[in-house]
């Protein structure tokens, strides 16, 4: 059959028609184990408010909310020329960006791969390898130029304690990184001896993590955006509050009360006691096996990072029983994260009724010959975990909002989930929706998750730029001196 239209979802009414009754009953179940309802939705909004409160408290709790020692948003009319270094749990990604004090800019940007094994390797490595791309980026952009004088950005996107805007101590490595020798480490003097071991004499002013620079960017161009949110292969969220509401600063600083304050929230960390969201035992599975476990619970039900893998180990689970693939070498399928989850996008975009787009991955990518009452219970499965995710994801945002008492917000988003997954965004604005009651049209939805401005270059250079100002003013980039961790 030849499609002509336009790229649509097939009906899903008529489509289980021919689905045999065994293999609609494992669909239910999955659609019972993977459905988040409004009553849920609501819980876990609740629960999320007072975590993040806790995290703000003397006591602390699972959510870090770690203070990022930005304190006030763009006026627009910044000006000057930055380096920005962005380290995420993919790229890594060299950018020169200039700012035109006119709310625009003009950005340069070299890309470089990390290598798989950079991952689980030492830390020299990745260091080196970071030092290596700014300087080849350097060479290539500045032959002749005195470089030392440039203001690096260096966004590094795990959760760091920072006691000043230009240091961060990792407290746990996230998205499968496994580096040792980092952890309980302020990654800047780790940066900074790299760049001088290749004579490449520049100093991080600021230290920014993605969801900052996300939130600092957007500001930038559209004022209303009060929230920073990054669903990619992490996920987390930033915002800001105001010092006198953060209990854990209370004496630590010479800022005034009513000081604004960046939050980097991190909390990829909620409910890391598992208390409230709906795990399955395949994400059990997901956080037992991986580098840390009990850790980052909300983001391993959201981010790009294990989506595909949660969709494989439920094929891998209804194989095991009989229900699919019957007499078929599916050892391809058995490689853990084999099936990424850009795959499962596509099989949410095949747009043919008897889904042969996914018949044809299946055979090139697993060598699996698929039935199409299976590809059938395979889209489905697709559109739960997308839906979940999506779902999930929006409680972060509704949480904040009611945190600091906002019925109004946009949140810049930005990721590779977010700007890919299909229907993720309209998932997470039902879910929104449902959260608060909302009657309107989704065009007239008071609280807007959109795309983003890209946060770890031009959210980058505006850091710097906001924190050179404030250091020029005299004014504080962190803790008090004498509640400093000393300099490694
Ligand atoms: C990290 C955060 C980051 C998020 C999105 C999480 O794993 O802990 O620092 O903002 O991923 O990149």
């Amino acid at each position: 059959m030849v499609h002509l239209g336009p790229k649509k979802p097939p009906s899903r009414k008529g489509s289980m028609m021919d689905v045999p009754r065994d293999l609609l009953e494992q669909i239910a179940h999955l659609e019972k184990i993977f459905t988040v309802d409004t009553a849920k939705l609501k819980a876990i909004v609740k629960h999320f408010v007072s975590e993040l409160e806790k995290g703000l408290s003397k006591e602390g709790g699972s959510i870090p909310m770690i203070p990022a020692w930005v304190m006030n948003m763009p006026t627009g009319k910044e000006t000057g020329t930055y380096l920005a270094l962005d380290m995420g749990g993919t790229n890594l990604r060299v950018c020169e960006v200039t700012l035109g004090g006119n709310r625009d800019f003009d950005i340069t940007q070299s890309k470089y791969h990390m290598p798989a094994g950079m991952k689980s390797g030492t830390a020299d490595q990745l260091w080196d390898y970071v030092a290596e791309c700014l300087e080849s980026f350097l060479k290539a952009h500045h032959p002749d130029k005195d470089t030392c004088q440039m203001h690096l950005g260096f966004t590094f996107s795990y959760p760091c304690s920072q006691d000043a805007i230009n240091r961060g101590v990792l407290q746990r490595w996230t998205k499968g990184f496994d580096i040792d020798g980092v952890e309980g480490h302020d990654v800047q003097p780790m940066l900074e001896a790299a760049l001088r071991r290749r004579n490449v004499p520049i100093t991080v002013t600021a230290l920014i993590n993605d969801t900052t620079g996300t939130m600092v960017a957007s500001n930038y161009t559209d004022p209303e955006a009060i929230i920073g949110s990054i669903f990619g292969t992490g996920c987390n969220g930033a915002y800001f509050d105001y010092v006198k509401n953060i209990p854990k600063l209370e004496g630590l600083t010479d800022l005034d009360p009513e000081s604004p304050m960046a939050i980097n929230c991190e909390y990829g960390a909620f409910d890391n006691e598992h208390v409230i969201l709906p795990r399955t035992r395949y994400d059990v599975h997901i956080d037992e096996t991986s580098p840390r476990p009990n850790q980052q619970a909300f983001e391993k039900m959201i981010s790009g990072l294990y989506l595909g893998e949660i969709h494989r180990l439920v094929m891998m689970d209804l194989f095991e029983q009989g229900y699919i693939f019957e007499k078929q070498n599916i050892d391809a399928l058995r490689e853990p994260f084999s099936l990424d989850t850009s795959f499962l996008s596509q099989i949410e975009e095949d747009p043919f009724e008897n889904l042969t787009e996914v018949e044809d991955m299946f055979q090139s990518k697993f060598a699996i010959k698929t039935t199409e009452p299976e590809r059938k219970l395979i889209r489905r499965l697709a559109e739960l975990i997308g839906t979940r995710a999506a779902r999930i994801s929006a409680c972060g945002i509704a949480a904040l909002c009611k945190k600091t008492g906002r019925t109004r917000a946009h949140a810049g988003a930005d990721g590779s989930v977010f700007n890919k997954y299909p229907n993720f965004r309209e998932r997470g604005a039902q879910a929104l929706k449902e959260i608060f009651d909302w009657t309107c049209e989704p065009k007239d939805y008071p609280i807007r998750i959109q795309p983003a401005e890209d946060g770890s270059g031009v959210g980058a250079a505006l850091i710097a730029a906001l924190t050179l100002q404030r250091i020029e003013q005299g004014l504080p980039v962190g803790l008090r001196e004498e509640f400093r961790r000393k300099q490694e």
